[in-house]
């Protein structure tokens, strides 16, 4: 499959794109910012236009979707947008009972943890994507030179929400099941591969210029399981949007030993928590991957002094990596002050 001629990678609408320099490994003149979670509770805008919408409704209601993707673009001047969706998005459209509980996260109706469960799991009809598609597309034609980033959960963290039945710490049950039962184990990771690369895919096709892979709670794995069990399933995830020749970053929390097992599943950028500092992350890397990060966010709360320099060391060490866009370590907290946030992107264009 082909980007079509009318895609921003293709028409030259996104050809001076700081950020998809950086990605491809070069070092444009200002260095490019986005933020995880730039869209969402931080903004005003946004929980007004949410209130009385669900959370997943609001992913699957295109206008609104991809107005909540615009709010942070025009306010802070970041040098993209991230799609306003969420990792269990195709699980939904899939026509699994799935829902976001405010304060929580994603809860099941009911959790998938034996062979029958795993088996009786829908296979996704395209056509239910459409709304992601028809939300990509309004994005893009107001965003002009800026690009926009898709994103998909990995297979091991939509996984872990499924057998837990909603969010969990140590994933306890999902490891177990990984080892109790591989077979099984095997069918549930490629059926979230199949979903959650569709998912990533709609969103290029349709218009997005680069796309994040999400492994927020590879962090609990050992190296061994990370790689025997779920790196192939995250290739396979990032593989139908890498065929259309995007840019993918792989980002998990935590993940510092499993950085070049990440790296290896074909991405292109390693996105970095707050917890590796960006030498040591580019070190491991041997020194070829570009790389995004990582700014504590726990120090956007903080007097400014302390995380102006905070953020000056970030960029510092950044410089041994080939390229680097700058980012939180994770995402933005929802009472995070957002001129804090303008601030920072002025702050970081300025260096
Ligand atoms: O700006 C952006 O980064 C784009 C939007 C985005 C959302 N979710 C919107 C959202 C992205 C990229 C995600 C991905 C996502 N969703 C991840 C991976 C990223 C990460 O944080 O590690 C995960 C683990 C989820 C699952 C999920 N969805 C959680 C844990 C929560 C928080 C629940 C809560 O209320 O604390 C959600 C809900 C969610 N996703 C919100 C937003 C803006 C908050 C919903 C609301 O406003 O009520």
């Amino acid at each position: 499959m082909l980007l079509t001629v009318s895609h921003p990678l293709r028409d030259g609408r996104v050809a001076a794109s700081s950020l998809l320099a950086a990605y491809r490994g070069h070092r444009p003149a200002t260095a490019p910012v986005w933020f995880m979670r730039q869209a969402g509770r931080s903004l005003p805008e946004y929980r007004a236009l949410r209130v009385g919408t669900d959370m997943l409704e609001a992913c699957l209601t295109p206008d609104l979707a991809s107005e909540i993707t615009l709010q942070p673009v025009r306010r802070h001047g970041v040098d993209a947008a991230i799609f306003f969706s969420d990792i269990v998005i195709p699980v939904r459209a899939a026509g699994v009972d799935v829902r976001i509980v405010p304060g929580r996260g994603p809860v099941l109706a009911e959790p998938v943890r034996t062979a029958a469960d795993v088996a009786a799991l829908p296979a996704l009809d395209p056509a239910a994507l459409d709304p992601v598609r028809e939300a990509v597309a309004a994005t893009v034609a107001e965003l002009g030179s800026t690009p926009l980033i898709g994103f998909a959960g990995a297979p091991y963290t939509l996984a872990s929400y499924l057998v837990e039945g909603g969010p969990s710490k140590e994933q306890l049950r999902t490891r177990a099941l990984m080892h109790a039962d591989p077979d099984t184990w095997a069918r549930l990771l490629s059926w979230c591969a199949e979903i959650t690369g569709a998912f990533l895919a709609a969103q290029i096709a349709a218009g997005a210029s680069a796309g994040q892979l999400f492994d927020s709670w590879a962090g609990s794995l050992s190296l061994a399981d990370y790689t025997a069990h779920v790196a192939p399933h995250s290739e396979r995830a990032i593989a139908p949007a890498k065929a259309l020749g995007v840019p993918i970053v792989h980002f998990g929390v935590g993940t510092a030993e499993l950085l070049p097992a990440m790296h290896a599943i074909g991405a292109d950028v390693s996105g970095v928590d707050w917890r590796l500092p960006l030498d040591e992350a580019s070190r491991r890397l041997g020194g070829t991957v570009p790389l995004q990060g990582n700014i504590d966010p726990a120090l956007l709360a903080a007097p400014w002094a302390v995380l102006e320099a905070h953020v000056r060391d970030v960029v510092e060490r950044g410089r041994a990596a080939p390229a680097h866009v700058v980012n939180l370590g994770h995402g933005v907290p929802p009472d995070t002050n957002p001129t804090v946030l303008t601030r920072l992107v002025e702050l970081i264009h300025s260096l």
